[in-house]
């Protein structure tokens, strides 16, 4: 996983729980990485997810939660640092209808060993997209919460009605959004 989102994730950890959390988390045992994560790098995934469970354990909060303040945070961070891909758009479901044609493929390109998910998307109306989101990580909270990020980002107000894959693992869920205003 790009290194972005790790060094991402440990600056939200320190500024919202500051550095004696970030050091229990980055002086895990089992971390292969030593919590030593430079943004170009390339990292596993499974070291995200073995600092979660430290974080949840430090500060008590659901890793669902967790993970979603992460994805606004991350939401964030995209707008910063691309602030290309939000040009010219300004609705919800054309910026997440784009993700796989705009977004991630021009990702693809920039960072060549970066890992996508598929997000496969279909506008039933003009109220209501379809996303089944598919990846090798079980990433579907991360999913979630920059769908979330994102109809915040352009101030609508959308339901967003989830249903597990088959496994149930995270690896796959479908997303059905619904305008309200
Ligand atoms: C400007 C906006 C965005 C940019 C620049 C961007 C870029 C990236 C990058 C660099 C990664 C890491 C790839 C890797 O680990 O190798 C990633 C992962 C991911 N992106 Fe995006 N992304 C954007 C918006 C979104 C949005 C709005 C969603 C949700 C619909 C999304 C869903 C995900 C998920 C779930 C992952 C985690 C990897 C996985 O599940 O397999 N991204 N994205």
């Amino acid at each position: 996983m790009k290194g972005l989102v790790f060094t991402e994730f440990l600056e939200m950890v320190e500024t919202k729980f500051g550095y004696e959390v970030l050091d229990r988390l980055t002086s895990l045992p089992s971390l292969k990485s030593h919590g030593a994560y430079t943004s170009v790098g390339n990292y596993p995934h499974g070291e995200m997810l073995k600092m979660l469970d430290e974080l949840h354990g430090a500060v008590g909060l659901p890793q669902r939660e967790l993970i979603l303040a992460f994805a606004e945070w991350l939401f964030g961070t995209f707008l910063k640092v691309h602030p290309e891909f939000f040009e010219r758009i300004d609705n919800s479901f054309d910026f997440l209808n784009g993700i796989e044609t705009m977004i991630h493929s021009e990702v693809r390109r920039l960072y060549p060993d970066a890992r996508l998910p598929d997000f496969e998307c279909e506008r039933r109306s003009e109220t209501e997209l379809v996303m089944d989101y598919s990846s090798w990580r079980p990433f579907a909270d991360l999913a979630e919460g920059l769908i979330r990020a994102s109809s915040q980002y352009f101030n609508e107000e959308v339901e967003v009605i989830r249903e597990d894959g088959p496994s149930a693992d995270g690896r796959s869920a479908r997303f059905t959004l619904k305008k309200l205003n």
